[in-house]
């Protein structure tokens, strides 16, 4: 068991959105990802995260404000791009999409980068969860994320952190290897100050 969980740690891949098919994670699938997700790192229990579930209808409805937006905001896109736009958030069967929300009153003792940090490995745990179901998913971002306009559609404050849209579906086949950091130029060891006894 140990050695499955390794090995699926270092064979890790993101599967592009576009190539994530049906089908999409049975409900039960489903609730096992969100459990995973749920067991993430979390200083203090703040529970600084939420996480909203777009089935198809849902991704259609976000994807109309986005071509909204774009249109206004690109008045000289091409409709290709436009449609690009309008296709972006419905890519895959399940679109997870994670936002960060951080209590300030927790800020002395869970700073607001480690409020934020949890809601990333969130995100990763969701990953992982996926592909150990033999799904794919990717973690994604764009301009959406950062768009106060997104935001309020998906009934949140306009200064919400949408910290990721995690898509999820089938993978057409085993994921290409992608070229990793050379570990020697990431990793070090820190020989002590030299200070100790
Ligand atoms: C916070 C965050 C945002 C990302 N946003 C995008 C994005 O908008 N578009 C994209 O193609 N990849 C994005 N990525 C990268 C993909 O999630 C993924 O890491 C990449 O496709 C490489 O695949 P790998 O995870 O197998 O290394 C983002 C990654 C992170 C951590």
């Amino acid at each position: 068991m140990t050695q499955a969980v390794i090995d699926l740690l270092l064979s890790r891949r993101s599967v592009l959105a576009k190539d994530l098919g049906e089908p999409g994670p049975t409900a039960e699938q489903l609730e096992t990802i969100l459990a995973a997700a749920l067991r993430v790192p979390d200083h203090g229990r703040v529970e600084p995260w939420r996480i909203q579930v777009l089935h198809k209808a849902a991704q259609a409805s976000l994807a109309e404000v986005c071509r909204e937006i774009f249109e206004r905001e690109n008045a000289a896109a091409s409709n290709a791009l436009i449609e690009a736009e309008y296709e972006r958030m419905q890519r895959s069967p399940v679109l997870l999409v994670v936002s960060s929300h951080p209590d300030p009153q927790r800020f002395e003792k869970v700073p607001a980068m480690e409020q934020l940090l949890s809601a990333g490995a969130l995100c990763q745990n969701m990953l992982i969860a996926a592909q150990a179901l033999g799904l794919g998913a990717q973690w994604v971002t764009g301009w959406p994320a950062y768009h106060p306009e997104i935001r309020k559609a998906l009934g949140h404050s306009a200064e919400t952190d949408i910290v990721g849209f995690v898509h999820v579906g089938t993978p057409p086949g085993p994921p290409r290897e992608r070229p990793r950091p050379d570990p020697a130029a990431i990793v070090s060891e820190w020989p002590g100050s030299g200070d100790a006894d």
